[in-house]
């Protein structure tokens, strides 16, 4: 579900016209929807209203602060896997206390800057990484909340690309080693050890893999309790799914069904890492036509949105669902629709159907609201988008167009290259 829709042949976003703020604020643009964004917090949040939790948005998918905003109002934590990304959700107000680190390369001044800010937990995915963590938490006189990122080996049958769970992954530390791991933890007299986290993979659409995951850490968690190590929370990632073409995924209010079933002979307090279920669908990227054209193999719709834009199509060939903003009665065609890049992996949809786009028309890529501007470049020194939120009848820009100067912020030509430029021309061969 998303409030993007159309009224008679123009697009809105709730209730207000796509177009109106294309014309306004430029292409390409990402434009959010504010009531989309929390309704599905509300819905994930509250199907697990039955257990303790905290719902932590992983801000890889979505971090700029206005959106992360609105999920911290609604009592959200969030999930961070830098010092960068920890800097946002601060700035955006969140509660260090519901903020867990996960990512397999924390730097040692990463890993201080979310001690001094006195964050839940961080997952940690190997041995040296304890070591570190201990190491730095000894230093600052903190004690260090730590999980350890279990890889439980499931097959999340996803993307190879964003199938994390593995034992050929590079996350976590693998259940056999986990307990020796959580017995050396044990020792380490910095560290509070009070989870246990997995994350198994992005865009899945069943559940038995999240089923399958929670099971292995169901019993890692009663060997540590055994062993006298008291586990209070249960970490199990992100990675539900949404609908991009014709996946049918399971509803969040029917993935916890299952976790809290599957979970009810355990108490503890669970952690979630949703990202794409909840933003995918709440954003779409605006672009311009610029120009069509056609060869004897196929006809292009050229867009002023790139692969820096929009990455997905290129890295993982994902399919997003192209619309026009302003329905034509054009005929349709099937066309490539490709970007300005210099790279012939440019492409936000091939071989699509679609409907006749002409020059100067508006189209909607869809469900771009996950890992979209987040995964965006300068690529070809291309500024980056600006990006939009909806609120009703109005709407904020709550991250302004990349401006030229902006491009070279922080480049700077040595003093010995500046010299006057040599302004003889070389004899031209003729
Ligand atoms: N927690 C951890 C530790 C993660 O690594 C991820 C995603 C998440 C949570 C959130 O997963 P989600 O609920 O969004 O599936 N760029 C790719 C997706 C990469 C996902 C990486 N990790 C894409 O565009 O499909």
């Amino acid at each position: 579900m998303h409030d993007f829709h159309y009224q008679g042949r123009e697009m809105w976003c709730e209730e207000t016209p796509v177009a109106e703020i294309a014309a306004a604020v430029g292409t390409p643009v990402y434009i959010y929807s504010h009531r989309t964004l929390r309704n599905h917090f509300r819905v994930f949040d509250d199907a697990f209203g039955a257990v303790p939790h905290i719902t932590c948005f992983a801000a890889k998918a979505n971090s700029n602060i206005a959106i992360l905003r609105i999920f911290i109002r609604e009592g959200g934590g969030v999930d961070i896997v830098s010092g960068g990304e920890l800097y946002r959700a601060l700035r955006a107000g969140v509660d260090p206390r519901k903020v867990v680190y996960s990512g397999v390369g924390k730097r040692v001044e990463e890993i201080e800057y979310a001690l001094e800010t006195g964050i839940l937990m961080f997952n940690v995915e190997s041995f040296q990484e304890l070591e570190a963590i201990d190491a730095c938490a000894g230093r600052l006189k903190k004690k260090a909340g730590v999980a350890l990122r279990v890889n439980p080996d499931v097959d999340p049958e996803t993307h190879p690309y964003i199938s994390t769970g593995l034992k050929e992954n590079k996350f976590g530390i693998n259940v056999e080693e986990s307990r020796q791991a959580y017995l050396q933890a044990r020792r380490c007299r910095n560290l509070d050890l009070k989870g246990i986290s997995c994350h198994i993979g992005s865009q899945l659409t069943k559940i038995s893999p999240f089923i399958d995951a929670l099971d292995r850490l169901k019993d890692l968690l009663r060997a540590l309790r055994t062993a006298g190590i008291d586990i209070r929370y249960l970490d199990l990632g992100g990675g539900l799914g949404i609908t991009y073409k014709d996946e049918t995924p399971p509803h969040p209010s029917e993935y916890a069904d299952a976790i809290i079933e599957a979970a009810r002979d355990i108490s503890c307090t669970f952690i979630f890492e949703p990202g794409r279920v909840i933003v995918g669908n709440a954003g779409i990227l605006v672009a311009t036509v610029l120009y069509t054209k056609e060869n004897e193999e196929k006809r292009f719709i050229v867009v002023d949105a790139g692969m820096n834009d929009l990455v997905r199509p290129s890295l993982y060939q994902s399919y997003h669902h192209i619309q026009q903003v302003r329905k034509s009665r054009r005929r349709e065609i099937v066309a490539d629709v490709v970007g300005p890049i210099c790279e012939s992996g440019d492409y936000l949809a091939r071989e699509r159907r679609l409907p006749g786009f002409a020059r100067g028309d508006l189209m909607a890529v869809m469900s771009a609201g996950a890992y979209g501007f987040t995964m965006s470049s300068n690529y070809n020194s291309r500024p980056r988008a600006a990006e939009v939120l909806v609120m009703g009848d109005r709407y904020h820009v709550i991250r302004k167009r990349e401006e030229l100067r902006e491009l070279i912020r922080g480049e700077k030509i040595p003093d010995v290259l500046k010299g006057k430029a040599k302004t003889i021309l070389r004899r031209a061969y003729v």
